[in-house]
């Protein structure tokens, strides 16, 4: 009888100790979940491309020279010797077709014996801005 109370006071024991709480790990303290990084916002849809305003480009790239009218009075012309070409004057155009005009675009005045002081751009522009260019400068030839 003796062995048995025993036996049970060790199985008593048994089950505090090992069902009891202290059996675990101690619980380390929740970790504050840093909070999710918002996802970043998605980047604005690719405008589309913005079409090449041959107008506006001539009046900021040209213009200094040949004037937002293509006049050739621009504020760097006075300072020119040829002065830049006057794109109203009907004698311009007694010698000059739209493909001429492409051309001292795209290669420059010297590429056409004229003066190197109108500069090549055809690095800067590709051949369809170069033709929407040359289209503005058609519009100043008097009709
Ligand atoms: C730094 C001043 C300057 C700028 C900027 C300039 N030009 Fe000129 N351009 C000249 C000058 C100077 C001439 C005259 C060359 C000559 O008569 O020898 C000329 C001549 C021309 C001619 C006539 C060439 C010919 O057959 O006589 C065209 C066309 C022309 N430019 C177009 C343009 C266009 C288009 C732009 C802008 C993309 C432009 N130019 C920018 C100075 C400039």
């Amino acid at each position: 009888m003796r062995n048995v109370v025993l036996a049970l006071s060790f199985v008593a024991t048994l089950v505090a100790c090992g069902g009891g709480e202290q059996a675990k790990a101690p619980e380390a303290p929740p970790t504050p979940v840093a909070e999710a990084p918002k996802p970043a916002e998605p980047p604005p849809a690719p405008a589309e491309p913005v079409a090449f305003d041959a107008k506006a480009t001539f009046g900021q790239v040209c213009g200094t020279c040949h004037g937002l009218e293509g006049k050739g009075d621009g504020v760097a012309a006075a300072g020119l010797n040829p002065k830049p070409a006057a794109f109203g004057d009907p004698e311009f155009w007694k010698t000059r077709d739209e493909a001429h005009i492409k051309k001292v675009i795209k290669e420059g005045g010297a590429a056409v014996g004229k003066s190197p002081m109108m500069a090549p751009y055809g690095a800067q522009f590709n051949d369809e801005q170069i033709a929407a260019l040359a289209a503005h400068v058609m519009t100043f030839k008097p009709q």
